[in-house]
């Protein structure tokens, strides 16, 4: 039954759990991501190789979808396995992920796939990857959403195209991801052309069925001034927003890519019908070099001697809710799932609290009026972080790597009542009375 204090959401509202093919599936050894961990690029040499072995128990990982209580969970289809040369489909690898997207229809799961996670088939990388615009070049990436499109149409109705551009440009600036490379220049062509292929996805997928919604994945990235009295901090901090942020919403909405000033690709406007957000973190930057990127305040509950600072990511739930604000701004009228939030930590009571706060923003904005259907909690198991290895552990279910065991975390029965309930029961946000965590800038 329920409460006076409950906090209830819309009626329909989605509540699901997401992840990304390379990160959870193991054997994903035809993509840049493998060629890069091969390199012994990954925090404790580890690699992706076995992962969550998901690709052979996606039946037990779905029955745990369904222990949470979601009714909708956020997958990625691996291009690489798809096509593992350029023009030749894999049927085998094709069926098998109609076989995963029939299970989670059997558990009355909405499925939402997205075509592009970080990864990309070597052959095509070898080709130029994302530094090649050549039409015949991209025709390959049109090919593989047709596919998917023709071959899922009736059984997936929402599709991710890209999933955080500004993050996929971070390989050609810091070295840390794959492609492993620094230079600004390549950057700028790489997000452009993440930007091209939103578009050819978007069209691709829509002529082959109209009724499918579609819509890239944004993540927020909140930046604010290491010292918010130098004038060149407060200056680099707005700079960083604009290629984070402002650029990528620009390109959207003017058919410009992003950073490039003479460039007109029409075919980039009104190719969303639902906007994607991925929410993290803020990150504090300074032109003194040492200070570049400075992960965490010195709020003495999460500051840098605090145990809950998790990849030196402080949470900020009210930056949660100025992401929506601004993403809502931007694309008044476009309805909006927020397609990531989470928190990679060992201390699963602090992921509860912070999963709390953060749902308390997102019921705000939808109070406000903002039109969101739905959240996808990062992650259902714990999975392979990317250059972090397997070290933050951002799950519902604990993954004992050893021996592929899952164990539902306290933090993912917390989810379950929610998820049950559609709303924020008294009884849980009884057991955190706190106030809203708040860094302190
Ligand atoms: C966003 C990315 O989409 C996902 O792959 C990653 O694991 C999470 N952030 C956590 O860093």
């Amino acid at each position: 039954m329920a409460q006076k204090e409950d906090i209830v959401f819309p009626k329909g509202f989605l509540w699901g759990t997401a992840t990304a093919a390379h990160q959870i599936e193991g054997g994903t050894t035809n993509n840049n991501w493998w060629l890069f961990e091969k390199e012994g690029t990954i925090k404790n040499n580890d690699s992706a190789l076995v992962a969550c072995d998901h690709w052979n128990r996606f039946k037990q990982d779905f029955d745990l979808l369904k222990k949470l209580n979601c009714n909708a969970y956020r997958m990625s289809i691996e291009w690489s396995r798809v096509f593992p040369q350029p023009g030749t489909l894999d049927k085998k690898a094709l069926d098998h992920y109609v076989t995963m997207i029939n299970e989670l229809l059997k558990r009355k799961i909405t499925p939402f796939v997205t075509l592009f996670h970080f990864t990309l088939p070597i052959w095509w990388c070898n080709e130029g990857g994302l530094l090649n615009r050549d039409k015949k070049h991209l025709e390959h990436f049109k090919q593989f959403c047709d596919v998917v499109a023709k071959t899922l149409k009736g059984k997936v109705k929402f599709y991710n195209t890209i999933n955080e551009p500004s993050i996929v440009m971070l390989g050609y600036i810091t070295g840390t991801s794959a492609p492993g490379q620094k230079n600004m220049l390549k950057a700028i062509k790489a997000l452009g052309t993440t930007m091209l292929m939103h578009a050819i996805a978007y069209h691709s997928i829509k002529s082959v069925d109209p009724d499918a919604k579609v819509g890239i994945v944004h993540n927020v990235q909140i930046t604010k001034p290491y010292n918010p009295d130098s004038i060149m901090d407060k200056l680099f901090t707005a700079f960083a927003d604009y290629c984070f942020n402002g650029a990528i919403i620009r390109s959207l909405k003017k058919g410009k890519l992003p950073l490039q000033i003479f460039s007109s690709h029409r075919e980039l406007i009104n190719t969303n019908d639902f906007i994607g957000v991925n929410f993290y973190n803020f990150i504090r930057l300074s032109l003194r070099l040492k200070d570049l990127a400075v992960p965490a305040t010195d709020n003495p509950i999460c500051g840098k001697k605090g145990l809950c600072v998790s990849l030196g990511w402080e949470p900020y739930p009210e930056g949660f809710y100025l992401a929506i604000k601004r993403m809502h701004n931007a694309f008044p009228h476009i309805p909006m799932y927020i397609t990531e939030n989470g928190i990679g930590t060992n201390d699963d009571s602090w992921r509860q609290r912070v999963l709390i706060d953060h749902l308390k923003m997102l019921h705000k904005a939808i109070t406000e009026g903002v039109d969101i259907r739905g959240y996808f909690y990062w992650s259902l198991i714990d999975n392979f972080e990317w250059e972090h290895g397997y070290e933050p552990r951002f799950g519902l279910v604990h993954v004992d790597f050893k021996t592929q065991k899952r164990t539902i975390k306290p933090s993912g029965m917390v989810y379950a009542h929610i998820a049950k309930s559609n709303a924020l029961p008294a009884a849980i946000l009884k057991k955190f009375p706190e106030e809203i965590y708040k860094p302190q800038f």
